[in-house]
């Protein structure tokens, strides 16, 4: 029905509303399959390199055992030991990659450097995390709010904290699936307007409100999910001072969880600093379903790889 094969994956923007439900849809059979203990390799003879200019642990592991599975083969390539990280450029790197792979994975910082390398790449490239965008988690995490739910549409999730990659992407999925999208944080950590307009945009076909607010009491009122994220992202780490006083007040803590519908679920796309932005409580209690959420990684990135690279 949904023909996505050699297509990119820079930001759910990209995709319709039907086509990120129909991954979703996908992800959940190829998740039903393993847990039946039978095989579905689609990609036998395929290889993706993942290319990480950051740190990562879900997403490494998960695109490897992923694409495993479906029969193909991972390559890790770190910064630190491949040219680009010596100054080879990237319309080079994607020219020789598109040669070798089938697809390619890239973590870094600027987005413009994922959209040059898909500019530059015959194969397709999926975002696996830029500054502005983490759009393979947010598919992830609809498939885990979805599971949980019975529904997307109509349900209201609060996100509290920085305004960064994690929150544009939450938006632009929100809007997309007609999940209402509430953030608050503190003054100058608000996340991009221009990503707010373009999530407001999308969001006239679906219905979905996206507001943006200072008092993280009204973002999280009958919320039917709160999300939070680290206060400092990759990239940020010398700013962990001044974000920690910015930031003190936004706490997701049992009080503040208070305010969401009693049935709330809590999500945090890890890593956590528990403390910081969400109290032992809240991210280990009963409402917290964080690890949920980081197995979907590896179903929804299945799910992407088998439809891009099929
Ligand atoms: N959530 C996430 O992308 O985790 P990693 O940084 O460990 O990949
Ligand atoms: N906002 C965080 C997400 C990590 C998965 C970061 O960019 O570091």
């Amino acid at each position: 029905k949904f023909n996505l094969t050699g297509r990119d994956f820079l930001e759910l923007d990209d995709y319709s509303t039907e086509e990120i439900q129909y991954l979703i849809d996908l992800a959940i059979e190829i998740k039903a399959k393993q847990k039946r203990g039978e095989a579905y390799q689609p990609l036998k003879g395929k290889t993706i390199g993942l290319i990480f200019e950051k740190s990562s642990t879900r997403t490494r592991v998960s695109f490897e055992v992923g694409m495993y599975q479906l029969g193909g083969h991972a390559l890790f390539l770190s910064k630190n030991d491949i040219q680009l990280g010596r100054g080879e450029t990237i319309a080079d790197t994607a020219g020789v990659m598109s040669r070798y792979l089938d697809g390619i994975m890239i973590r870094t910082f600027g987005h413009d450097k994922v959209v040059d390398l898909a500019r530059y790449s015959t194969v397709p490239v999926i975002n696996g995390l830029s500054d502005l965008a983490h759009p393979c988690q947010v598919l992830a995490d609809y498939q885990t709010i979805y599971e949980h739910k019975g529904t997307l549409k109509g349900l209201k999730l609060a996100y509290i904290g920085d305004g960064n990659n994690m929150a544009h992407s939450l938006m632009i999925g929100g809007a997309k699936l007609g999940v209402h999208v509430s953030v608050a944080g503190p003054e100058g950590y608000e996340p991009d307007p221009q990503v707010v307009a373009s999530a407001r945009d999308i969001a006239q076909a679906t219905g979905a409100v996206i507001e943006v607010l200072r008092d993280p009491r009204e973002a999280v009122k009958d919320a039917d999910v709160i999300y939070t994220d680290v206060w400092a992202s990759m990239g940020f780490e010398e700013e962990q001072k001044a974000r920690e006083a910015a930031f003190a007040s936004y706490q997701v803590d049992e009080e503040l969880a208070a305010y969401a519908k009693p049935d709330y679920l809590f999500m945090h796309c890890l890593p956590a600093h528990r403390g910081e932005e969400v109290s032992e409580g809240v991210i280990d209690g009963e409402h917290s379903i964080i690890f949920d959420q980081a197995e979907n990684r590896l179903h929804a990135q299945k799910a992407l790889m088998a439809a891009l690279m099929g």
